[in-house]
């Protein structure tokens, strides 16, 4: 991707990246020490990759890895445990502050990178042999061509990229009442699922944000935000293929998930792997969606 493609995505999308690089700043020093991120439990030699990644992922060890939006660099972290050689990319400072830190910390070598993902291949001159990106990350991102576009760019010929995202089917729902469900039923415990409304578009035009409005981060604890504002955008199945096939990758594995690693819903449940789902008796829904890629 030439960097005069990346100067016009960023120049067309400035108010969304503005607004999401805020926000993802100031949610840095709520989540490092946020027990939903556990990084006291990977400081003492826990494994914190959710099980779906943890079981997909594959042989690491001596792989060179870059892991886009990194955030603070846990997972990046984790799967230098598992002997990959990790580059973490993201563009907020704080994030990439706090991941240097915690690599100190851990006493991992890691080297991580601030930069818009748009501007990666300029940023980063290594080609990897692994490209992983999951859990609330390609929602960011106004454009989707360019997104696949960045990540076949980052891969050496014959390398791979593995992506665990949220399932853009469910990003479309919305949960009827605000609190988790109540066990008298009042909103309907009978039927769990008809408290979920279609509330998105599934089909949106292209780097049209979907503009929400959240005074709290998805971790639930922490002070009221004062970034409030956040631009996302949903991007279909169709939509990520396409954009991974004309990329030049050929897609090796999709599987869709009846799982989430975070309460998209207040309804969802957390089971004993710490993943999210529908209530027992509920019809299961695509939570999440995985994939690998290999480029040509
Ligand atoms: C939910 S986190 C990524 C999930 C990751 N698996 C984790 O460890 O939690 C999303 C990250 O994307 C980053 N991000 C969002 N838009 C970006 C962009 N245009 N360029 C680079 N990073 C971006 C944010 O700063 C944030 O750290």
């Amino acid at each position: 991707m030439s960097d005069i493609k990346a100067a016009h995505i960023k120049g067309a999308h400035a108010e969304s990246f503005a607004l999401n690089q805020a926000r993802w700043n100031e949610v840095v020093a709520i989540h490092v020490p946020s027990p939903f991120y556990r990084v006291k439990e990977f400081l003492a030699g826990e494994d914190i990759l959710c099980p779906i990644e943890a079981r997909e992922i594959g042989d690491v060890g001596g792989k060179s890895l870059i892991h886009l939006q990194c955030h603070f660099g846990l997972d990046t972290l984790a799967l230098a445990r598992r002997g990959a050689r990790v580059t973490g990319l993201d563009f907020a400072a704080n994030a990439v502050a706090a991941a240097r830190d915690l690599a100190q910390q851990a006493g991992i070598a890691a080297r991580f990178v601030e930069g818009n993902l748009y501007d990666a291949p300029a940023l980063i001159a290594e080609r990897f042999d692994l490209a992983y990106v999951t859990w609330g990350a390609i929602n960011w991102l106004p454009d989707i061509k360019g997104w696949a576009k960045v990540v076949a760019a980052m891969l050496k010929p014959g390398a791979e990229l593995y992506l665990l995202e949220g399932h853009p089917f469910a990003f479309t729902l919305d949960q009827v009442g605000a609190g988790t469900v109540q066990a008298d039923g009042a909103i309907g415990l009978s039927d769990p699922a008809a408290l979920l409304r279609p509330a998105y578009p599934y089909f949106r035009g292209v780097g049209t944000p979907l503009v929400f409005d959240m005074p709290e981060t998805y971790t639930g604890d922490g002070p009221k935000l004062a970034n409030t504002r956040t631009h996302e955008f949903v991007h279909g199945i169709g939509d990520i293929l396409t954009a991974l096939i004309e990329a030049g990758l050929a897609v090796t594995m999709f599987r869709e998930h009846d799982a989430c690693a975070w309460a998209m819903w207040p309804m969802l449940v957390e089971g004993d792997d710490r993943m999210y789902r529908m209530p027992e008796g509920a019809p299961s829904l695509p939570l999440s969606f995985s994939l690998r890629a290999k480029k040509g």
